[in-house]
């Protein structure tokens, strides 16, 4: 059966800490030798794309991004259709799409992985990658705590789920109308403590890891100026940081937006893995792609 990265569910624990550990192997079998690697985006990108790409590159493959209008899933052909395609040229497909049910059904009929590049539901390579920062600066994560303040959609929400499969104590911290949809926050809850608040000060009160993520996501831009009214408050800055544990870590998906989601003088911080963890995205997304295709050549 082919394995296929929708979220960070698709994984069991052991199989979350088996490409964790595999994201570590800086000299993997190239899985990818002679073979290439569709990769889709319907929204910009420069960590995804450049760190998926030179992981392709690692792996022995050769990636070919395609961008912007020209992907026309369910425009120019079904998402159905793309796969199928693709899946014969192709050792593996991932996509950055709006609609989560687009990589669904591209998963229901591709005969090789497909992987979640970010959809408006799910960001499980970006999961993937904190992780990885989190085990290089804690060890193991069991009973470790991370407050997630700001927006309650994709990054949050798989997140949640990584974080609790990690066995940490997850906090979420969002305003009034932005908390993680239940469905996500009852997956997380299948592997711990997940609390969802609308005080940051409760998320972060001691917590080892702070995390946030911009206020607007792409797709979201026309309600910039809106969302700025409503997150008033939800700026991780030095004052929040300090509630936080002493040796508390701060992340960020990036990109940043400065004097939003988070202060410069947090962001610049010695506490804050953001470029590690940025980097972390290339070893995190190698890690996975020979994970999914050593096991495609067990079958
Ligand atoms: N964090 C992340 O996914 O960044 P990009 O949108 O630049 O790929
Ligand atoms: N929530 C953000 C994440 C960017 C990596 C977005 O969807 O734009």
């Amino acid at each position: 059966m082919t394995r296929h990265f929708l979220d960070v569910a698709d994984l069991h624990a052991d199989e979350l800490d088996q490409v964790l550990a595999e994201a570590e192997n800086t000299a993997p079998r190239r899985v990818l030798a002679g073979q290439g690697a569709a990769l889709l985006f319907e929204k910009p990108s420069l960590r995804t794309r450049n760190s998926m790409e030179m992981a392709v590159v690692q792996l022995g493959g050769h990636p070919v991004s395609v961008v912007g209008d020209e992907v026309g899933i369910d425009t120019r052909e079904t998402a159905e259709d793309i796969a199928r395609v693709l899946s014969r040229y192709h050792g593996v497909i991932a996509a950055r799409v709006f609609e989560h049910t687009k990589l669904e059904r591209m998963a229901s009929v591709a005969t090789v992985p497909v992987v979640n590049m970010l959809s408006d539901d799910a960001h499980p390579c970006q999961t993937l990658a904190d992780l990885l920062t989190l085990r290089q600066r804690f060890g193991d994560l069991k009973g470790r705590s991370i407050a997630y303040v700001g927006d309650g959609n994709n990054v949050c929400a798989s997140l949640m789920v990584g974080a609790a499969m990690q066995q940490m104590d997850v906090r979420v911290a969002t305003p009034p109308g932005y908390a993680p949809r239940p469905s996500s926050v009852e997956r997380a809850q299948e592997w711990g403590e997940v609390l969802v608040t609308e005080h940051p000060l409760a998320a972060v009160s001691g917590a080892d890891v702070v995390y946030t993520d911009v206020w607007a996501s792409m797709g979201q831009e026309q309600e910039a100026d809106a969302r700025r009214g409503v997150f008033a408050g939800f700026t991780v800055d030095d004052r929040l940081m300090g509630a936080a544990a002493p040796d508390a870590v701060f992340l960020h998906c990036l990109p940043a937006h400065r004097g939003e989601e988070v202060s410069t003088s947090v962001l610049e911080s010695a506490q804050s893995l953001v470029w590690q963890q940025a980097e972390n995205r290339l070893h995190a997304q190698r890690g996975l792609l020979s994970w999914l295709l050593s096991g495609e050549e067990q079958q």
